[in-house]
């Protein structure tokens, strides 16, 4: 059962290590933060800063070696592999520099997997609720044609991604982030790969999820012209937070 709360990411006292090769290399020092809904947080900070890192940590993908974190009001720490595989299949969403779609998959079916992926979890999820429970959540998931038409990409629906421009690429991997009505989107340099103009299409569109849609959206880069963008924007200086709000 998923407890609502507040912020929708909330990290206490949080510290990382990263321990190899005989050596403790530590990358992030007591950092406390939280994110709500309708905000757009830019994580700015230099290469080797500990911005993946600090993303990877709010996904779950790594353990933080002190502090706590909640997603959703939830202690994802102690959650099994597949119970926080259901929270991303059902709540994440995930744009990245270099977009990670399928190629041999067309843009529908890329957006249409991470649906698939969704409707596994909330199966999962479900054991225990009523149909109608079930069927009232189903209801909010956008459609693959709706998410295709907001971001411009109908007439792609049925190219493979490297028959796509860049620019393209990045508008599909944002439509399919939110495929499962994510209401925390992760970006980790979701511009870097792009030219100027497309890098700021993208940046506006990030922000649209968030005080348009109402998600929690953290965009990660080291590109300091997005801060007119975001809503907040936390500098990351050896490994410590420094937070401007708007
Ligand atoms: N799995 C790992 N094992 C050991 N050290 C790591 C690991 N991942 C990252 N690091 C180190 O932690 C530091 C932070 O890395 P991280 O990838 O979080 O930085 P970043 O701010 O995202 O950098 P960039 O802007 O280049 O993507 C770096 O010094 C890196 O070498
Ligand atoms: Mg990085």
């Amino acid at each position: 059962m998923i407890m609502e709360d507040a912020f929708v990411v909330e990290l206490a006292k949080v510290s990382k290590d990263y321990v190899g090769g005989g050596e403790t290399t530590r990358v992030l020092t007591d950092i406390s933060f939280q994110a709500s809904p309708a905000e757009l947080t830019l994580l700015l900070g230099p290469s080797g800063s500990g911005k993946t890192t600090f993303l990877s940590l709010v996904a779950g993908f790594t353990q933080p070696t002190a502090g706590d974190i909640r997603l959703f009001g939830n202690d994802i720490h102690r959650y099994s592999a597949t119970k926080l595989a259901a929270l991303r299949a059902l709540r994440l969403g995930f744009v990245f520099q270099s977009f990670l779609l399928i190629d041999s998959l067309t843009v529908e079916e890329n957006i249409e997997l991470v649906r698939t992926f969704a409707r596994f979890a909330r199966k999962r999820e479900g054991r225990g609720r009523s149909g109608e429970e079930i069927a009232r959540g189903s209801e909010h998931r956008p459609q693959v044609t709706e998410l295709l038409d907001r971001f411009g990409i109908a007439g792609l629906r049925r190219r493979y991604p490297p028959q796509l421009s860049q620019g393209e690429r990045q508008r599909v991997a944002i439509a399919r982030a939110i495929a499962n009505d994510a209401q925390l989107i992760l970006a980790d340099e979701p511009t870097a790969s792009l030219h100027a103009d497309q890098g700021l299409e993208v940046i506006e569109l990030l922000k649209h999820l968030a005080t348009e849609d109402n998600r929690s959206v953290i965009v990660a880069s080291h590109d300091t012209r997005l801060a007119e963008y975001a809503t907040r924007t936390v500098t990351l200086t050896s490994g410590r937070f420094k937070s401007v709000r708007e």
